[in-house]
């Protein structure tokens, strides 16, 4: 559920919008950057095909929404989640820039609002580390994903990831930061 009392205290607290300020701008640079490598590994491992259901968990700015709504194309559906409204706005412009058509944004912390196992990916990128409340997002995570579906992270967290996902998911493939997980059922 998202916590508007949370939410207000954070983005009011000067330290916090300072910090957002600048993610606005700079992430999307560096992301640009960094952001290559990441989707270069996307096409390594055939993470999404045409007609699937792509999750994006703190989708920040959409610099991975936008790819994956490309290529799941127009038969297949992109939710791009954060609990940052000003990174969903940016998200919604750039997609009608790029007259993308098969986006959903959703605001929230945790709850995805999406049916029981309707997902065939999801995806974390440099979110996991962020989020207080791991576990309950995690087990929302598989309660959407479908019983064939991966998540996949990709994180500084290391190990420590594997202290969270325990009996919900099993680590199939680890590169550096990107783990690919597939549901335990
Ligand atoms: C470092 S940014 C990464 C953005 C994007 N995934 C990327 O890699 O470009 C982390 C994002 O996670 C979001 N976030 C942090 N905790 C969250 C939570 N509990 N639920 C949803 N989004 C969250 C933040 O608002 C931010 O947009």
């Amino acid at each position: 559920m998202f916590d508007i009392e949370r939410f207000l205290e954070e983005k009011l607290n000067p330290v916090f919008r300072a910090h957002y300020a600048l993610w606005v701008y700079w992430w999307p640079l560096w992301r640009s950057v960094s952001g290559r490598s990441i989707l270069r590994k996307w096409e390594q491992v055939d993470l999404i095909q045409e007609g699937q259901t792509f999750l994006d968990y703190g989708c920040g700015t959409g610099d991975f929404t936008i790819p994956a709504a490309r290529k799941v194309s127009g038969n297949g559906k992109v939710y791009a989640l954060d609990y940052f409204p000003h990174q969903l706005k940016i998200v919604v412009e750039r997609s009608e820039k790029e007259g993308l058509t098969n986006i959903e944004t959703i605001l929230s912390d945790s709850k995805t609002g999406l049916q029981d196992e309707s997902v065939d990916v999801i995806w974390m990128c440099d979110v996991l580390h962020e989020i207080k409340e791991r576990r309950t997002v995690l087990e929302e995570l598989h309660r959407v994903l479908k019983k064939e579906g991966f998540l996949t992270i990709h994180d500084g967290m290391g190990e420590k990831t594997l202290d969270y996902t325990g009996d919900l998911f099993s680590l199939t493939e680890r590169d550096n930061k990107f783990l690919k997980f597939a549901k335990i059922i």
